[in-house]
């Protein structure tokens, strides 16, 4: 079969490889994979700086954002059939820690878990994948369509449950909310948000009236672009923020917005920057106002199998609420072998997925 491959650590590796079809034991399922989703953190792999390959395996198949059919199920395994539409999960857990075994691996402490198509698991940008059932999830035929952006849904599902759990510390209702970041992670954010009866702001640097502004505008958030003020002027403008969720991939702006952040607020950082880029900030300052607040800052990643189950409800919901916003955050379709150009990045570009069968 066909597989888009890296050689992690090597920059630029990605290359189409022809590789077995994996073989399933009596546990678990083969799946032909439809479309894959093309997120930044696919890129950084990409480019050789992030990613690890299986043990014993020099390259690594890329790919976590999935969509695909079952093809075949093993003897022991029940409740899949073939032709069931799933999205399979990222994260494995390790086989140390206490949150991996009660099925929380998206909250590992030890840092040994694998992650399809990015640490030390095959990915799902290849003719078809296998799994175990229990990282399946399946997905109703009338959202067959948009179910590729399950996996980045579950991540921003996963932000907002967790801050409710950490504010448990005390009374909140957020009203007031912004988002740095007007990719997939930043529209599903403020979907998300909106739905939750807040009022949303997302912040991004293009210019306003593109695709991204539109979108923005058609859920009743508002758009404000870096280009004409800084963070610190838009926050000026938009008052008491709640709740930031930090998505623009740019650790800078994390630093700028525990700057921005009310009293009691609460900062969401979900940037994956594998870069090395250093920035000087106003230390003092910034370490007075979270105490003085009683603020929280804090990183996610990853997503629990309830943020999947919640992320399918919250896509119906939206599909439902706003039918053109979600198909028109697919921008990109490419065919499997013009792999290459689906990895290139375009600052319009929403999500870009690859066309495998
Ligand atoms: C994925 C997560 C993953 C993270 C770190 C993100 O792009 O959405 O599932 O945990 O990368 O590898």
């Amino acid at each position: 079969m066909k597989a888009i491959a890296v050689i992690p650590g090597e920059k630029n590796s990605a290359r189409l490889l022809d590789v077995p079809v994996p073989d399933i034991d009596d546990n678990e399922v083969l799946v032909r994979s439809v479309r894959a989703g093309v997120c930044s953190t696919d890129r950084e792999v990409h480019k050789g700086l992030y990613g690890t390959a299986p043990s014993g395996e020099d390259y690594l198949i890329l790919g976590h954002e999935s969509f695909g059919v079952v093809e075949f199920v093993g003897r022991n395994v029940s409740g899949f059939k073939k032709g069931q539409y799933v999205v399979r999960t990222v994260r494995r857990p390790c086989s140390a820690c206490d949150n991996c075994s009660s099925g929380a691996s998206d909250v590992c402490s030890t840092g040994n878990f694998s992650e399809s198509g990015i640490k030390e698991l095959h990915g799902c940008m290849a003719e078809y994948f296998k799994d175990d059932p229990n990282y399946l999830i399946p997905v109703p035929a009338e959202l067959a369509d948009l179910s590729v952006l399950l996996e980045p849904m579950s991540v921003v599902e996963k932000v907002l449950r967790q801050s409710y759990l950490i504010q448990r510390r005390l009374e909140w209702k957020p009203k007031n909310a912004m988002i740095i970041g007007a990719g997939p992670i930043g529209l599903l954010q403020a979907m998300l948000l909106v739905e939750n009866g807040m009022t949303v702001n997302v912040v991004a640097r293009s210019p306003p009236f593109n695709l991204k502004s539109k979108l923005v505008a058609s859920i009743g958030a508002r758009y404000i672009s870096t280009s004409y003020q800084s963070l610190d002027e838009a926050v000026r403008d938009i008052g008491h923020l709640d709740l930031i969720v930090e998505a623009s991939g740019n650790s800078t702006m994390a630093f700028a917005a525990m700057e921005n952040l009310e009293n009691n607020g609460v900062l969401c950082l979900t940037s994956i920057t594998g870069g090395k880029m250093e920035t000087v900030v106003a230390s003092d300052k910034i370490n007075l106002d979270l105490v003085l607040g009683n603020k929280v800052v804090f990183g996610t990643v990853n997503a629990n199998i309830v943020d999947y189950q919640n992320g399918l409800r919250s896509l119906e919901k939206f599909a439902n609420r706003w039918p053109d916003v979600l198909p028109a955050m697919f921008t990109r379709r490419v065919p499997l072998q013009q792999y290459a150009f689906a990895l290139e990045n375009f600052s319009e570009d929403i999500k870009t997925t690859i066309e495998i069968s």
